[in-house]
């Protein structure tokens, strides 16, 4: 562990731009680099596995927790979002986090705010196509939280790939000079991936959710071992309906880096998918390395 991170103590919680500035001047001063996870809060294991590796590449953690209107549609979950500030404020102070970043939306999106980042292409399909508005909402707010807290990195989980790869994209093209870094999924037992959603699955629910990852890693070994593409594809939509799904948005192998979908296993691939359960939409992607 970097030299300056103590688990238990008190984390700093800053709350308006000038109390930021503060925090992270005096983090600055004691030296050493600043990683940043930046959250929505109702903070898992899953969030704390991204501090856990941030705390791995860096002397400070930074956290922040904002609930980002911009990047939900109008019928989508914003106002049942799980909000838990105390307790998250807890977490992280027990996990050793340096400063935690917790704005108001008036810090964020000041009267009269006019400015939209949107990255080309690659937030065009898979979850940008059932979500038009969504990818853009995150590179506008991830562009911003950037420039407030200046890290030297950032760890975002690769749980949303979609999501990884257009903010590495976009931290590129816009010169942060914030090195963006994926930390794996964290799954239960079951192989669920971790997600604040996951709170909203009522308890037949959640034993019926472990169909994606199941049917995912199934599809995975199928592409692996030589299946065809499209038939793997739709056998693994058929499994994760009859697992309880009520519906699905897709399941696609895509070019890890890219994300332009593959009708065959060229290069690394990278198979994802979004279900709904109830009303509840999960995601999930895995790894299919490119034969040898
Ligand atoms: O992944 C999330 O929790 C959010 O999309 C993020 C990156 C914090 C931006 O609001």
């Amino acid at each position: 562990m970097p030299r300056h991170i103590q688990e238990g103590t008190p984390v700093q919680i800053a709350t308006t731009l000038e109390m930021l500035k503060t925090g992270i001047a005096e983090l600055r001063a004691r030296g050493g680099r600043i990683a940043f996870v930046p959250t929505m809060g109702a903070l898992h294991a899953g969030h704390m596995a991204l501090v856990a590796h941030a705390q791995t590449i860096a002397d400070h953690v930074v956290v922040s927790i904002f609930v980002n209107p911009k990047q939900f549609g109008p019928n989508e979950d914003l106002a049942r979002y799980p909000r838990q500030e105390t307790a998250d404020a807890d977490l992280l102070a027990a996990k050793g986090c340096a400063l935690l970043w917790l704005p108001p939306v008036s810090q964020i999106y000041p009267d009269g705010f006019a400015t939209t980042v949107s990255v080309a292409r690659l937030g065009d399909g898979l979850c940008g196509a059932a979500r038009p508005v969504h990818f853009d909402g995150v590179t506008t707010i991830v562009a911003k939280l950037f420039a407030q807290v200046r890290p030297d990195c950032a760890v975002f989980g690769e749980k949303d790939w979609q999501q990884l790869a257009i903010v590495r994209r976009m931290a590129f093209d816009l010169d942060t000079g914030v090195t963006v870094i994926g930390a794996p999924t964290v799954r239960d037992p079951d192989g669920l991936a971790l997600s604040s959603r996951n709170a909203f699955l009522t308890p037949v629910q959640r034993a019926q959710a472990c169909a994606l990852p199941q049917a995912l890693v199934a599809a995975r070994d199928a592409i692996e071992g030589g299946a065809p593409v499209a038939d793997t594809l739709a056998q693994a939509e058929r499994s994760i309906l009859e697992g309880g799904y009520a519906s699905i948005d897709y399941v696609a192998l895509v070019d890890a880096d890219s994300l332009v979908p593959l009708a065959t296993l060229t290069g690394n691939g990278r198979i994802l998918a979004a279900a709904r359960i109830g009303t509840t939409r999960l995601i999930d992607n895995f790894a299919v390395p490119a034969k040898k």
